[in-house]
């Protein structure tokens, strides 16, 4: 088996580390998100033989997670997908982060990131990433699929956007990235998604602020925006989907401009932020979708806020064609909008009253 050093926990790095694996996890004791570091257990994912007929209780005792059909590649426990969504689809061990019912740790929240479905089994409408798929991303340039960096014959799973070993590599500026999000999706490399999660105190120069350690609701974040011409969030989309919505003016005039974007009549996701009228309009209501603060104040916004990527989608998706957002200010927030939100114009109304730009 290949092993590529960059893509292993560090821990395991070291030619040291069979030894050392055990006492170097016990040492770290950073806060993180789940998956790094001291809630990195090897064995909720791997399986060192093809059979495990006890739990890892002293005397055996405790649940055995289902192993897959055959042995897997890298002594996993399952394919990706069926792996993750082992725990991370109606079990109370985890979030559940497949399809519209939520049966998970964390049962009646709204995710932040919607959900997922899975290409050729969910049959509820979606819109949003379907794991599973093959079909490229929309906007991709050059082309990207999931085909072109998995394994033949594996489509789109939670690897390709999410590092399973939540490791962000040893140049990461905090250490740690937001959600355990790859930092080099697509064919990109270095792109950082930082946050902060202490209490009370919001740092402005990361990219998110977390209010509660494994939490998911979207009323326990926001996004901060450390450099008002930058959305680490829509950099990272845009590894996938260059040139959506405009993102490939960004590759082709290097450092990007925001006029540029509005030149060529694409909606901004960066760098323009919330004109008077628009914030009045936004403030008028009481659910919101989500917009970036350089100032970290999101109620009310004020000038400094600005639209982005996850302002109009949601990350894994939703019921709505594009996973898009219909929040129409009045009702429950749900993971589509609100109950009371039906049309996309419910989500464009949120910036621009009446329709008009
Ligand atoms: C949340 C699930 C999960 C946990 C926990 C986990 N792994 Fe992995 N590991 C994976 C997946 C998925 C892959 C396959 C990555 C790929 O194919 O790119 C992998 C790959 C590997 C590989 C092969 C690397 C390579 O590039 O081929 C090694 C070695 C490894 N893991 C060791 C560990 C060790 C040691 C631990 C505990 C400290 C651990 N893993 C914890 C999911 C996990
Ligand atoms: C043995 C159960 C288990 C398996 C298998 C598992 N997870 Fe998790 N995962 C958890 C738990 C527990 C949490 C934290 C609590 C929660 O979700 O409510 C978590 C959290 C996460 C988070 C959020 C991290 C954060 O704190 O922001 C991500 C992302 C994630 N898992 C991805 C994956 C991926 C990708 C895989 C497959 C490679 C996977 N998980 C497999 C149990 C599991
Ligand atoms: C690792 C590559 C990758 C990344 C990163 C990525 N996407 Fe995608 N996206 C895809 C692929 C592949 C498809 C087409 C297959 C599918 O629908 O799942 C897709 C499809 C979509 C679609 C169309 C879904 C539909 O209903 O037709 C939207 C909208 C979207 N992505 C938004 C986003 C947003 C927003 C982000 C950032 C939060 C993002 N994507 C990040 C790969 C990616
Ligand atoms: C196309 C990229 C993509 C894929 C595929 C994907 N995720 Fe995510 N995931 C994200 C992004 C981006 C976020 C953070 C978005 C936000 O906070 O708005 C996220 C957030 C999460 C969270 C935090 C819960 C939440 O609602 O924010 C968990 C847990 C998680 N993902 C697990 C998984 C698992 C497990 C899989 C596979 C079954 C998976 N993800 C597949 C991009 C992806
Ligand atoms: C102001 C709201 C808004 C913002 C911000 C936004 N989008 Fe969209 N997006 C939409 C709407 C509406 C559609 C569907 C109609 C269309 O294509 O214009 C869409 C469609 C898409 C599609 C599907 C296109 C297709 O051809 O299948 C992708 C992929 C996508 N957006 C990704 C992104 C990414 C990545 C970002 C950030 C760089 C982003 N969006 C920012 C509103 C938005
Ligand atoms: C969170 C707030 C927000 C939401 C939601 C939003 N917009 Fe915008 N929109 C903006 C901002 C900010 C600008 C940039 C204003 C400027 O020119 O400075 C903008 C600009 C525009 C423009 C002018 C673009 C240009 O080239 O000058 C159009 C058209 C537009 N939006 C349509 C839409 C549509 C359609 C939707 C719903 C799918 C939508 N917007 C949702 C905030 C928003």
């Amino acid at each position: 088996m290949l092993l590529r050093a960059d893509r292993l926990p560090t821990a395991v790095r070291s030619p040291w580390s069979a030894v050392l694996v055990v006492a170097v996890l016990a040492a770290l004791a950073r806060a993180g998100d789940y998956h790094s570091e001291t809630t990195l257990r090897c064995s909720d994912c791997h399986v060192m033989h093809y059979s495990q007929s006890h739990g890892y209780g002293s005397n055996g005792s405790g649940l055995v997670r289902p192993l897959g059909s055959f042995a897997m590649p890298k002594l996993l426990r399952a394919s990706v997908n069926d792996l993750c969504t082992s725990c991370h689809d109606g079990d109370l061990a985890a979030t559940d982060v497949l399809d519209a019912e939520n049966t998970g740790s964390q049962l009646g929240i709204v995710r932040a990131s919607g959900y997922l479905a899975r290409d050729g089994v969910s049959t509820a409408p979606h819109g949003g990433h379907r794991l599973d798929s093959f079909d490229l991303a929309p906007g991709s340039s050059p082309s990207w699929s999931a085909a072109s960096e998995n394994t033949p014959g594996v489509g789109l799973t939670c690897i390709n956007c999410h590092d399973a070993h939540g490791d962000p590599g040893s140049n990461h500026p905090t250490g740690g990235q937001y959600r355990n999000l790859r930092d080099d999706p697509g064919f990109s490399s270095n792109l950082w998604v930082t946050y902060n999660q202490t209490s009370g105190a919001n740092d402005l120069m990361r990219d998110v602020y977390v209010r509660q350690p494994l939490a998911y609701d979207e009323a326990m974040m926001d996004w901060n925006e450390p450099n008002p011409n930058r959305s680490a969030i829509a950099r990272w989309c845009l590894a996938c989907h260059t040139d959506m919505h405009g993102g490939g003016n960004l590759k082709a005039f290097a450092g990007g401009s925001q006029n540029l974007i509005a030149l060529l009549d694409e909606h901004p996701f960066e760098g323009e932020d919330l004109e008077n009228d628009m914030i009045s309009q936004y403030n008028s209501l009481v659910n919101r979708v989500k917009v970036m603060s350089e100032i970290g104040q999101w109620s009310p916004a004020g000038s400094d806020a600005t639209p982005t990527c996850v302002t109009c989608h949601r990350a894994h998706g939703n019921a709505n064609p594009y996973g898009l957002i219909f929040r129409s200010g009045t009702g429950i927030p749900t993971e589509n909008g609100d109950t009371n939100g039906t049309t996309v114009t419910n989500l464009c109304n949120q910036c621009h009253e009446g329709g008009t730009p």
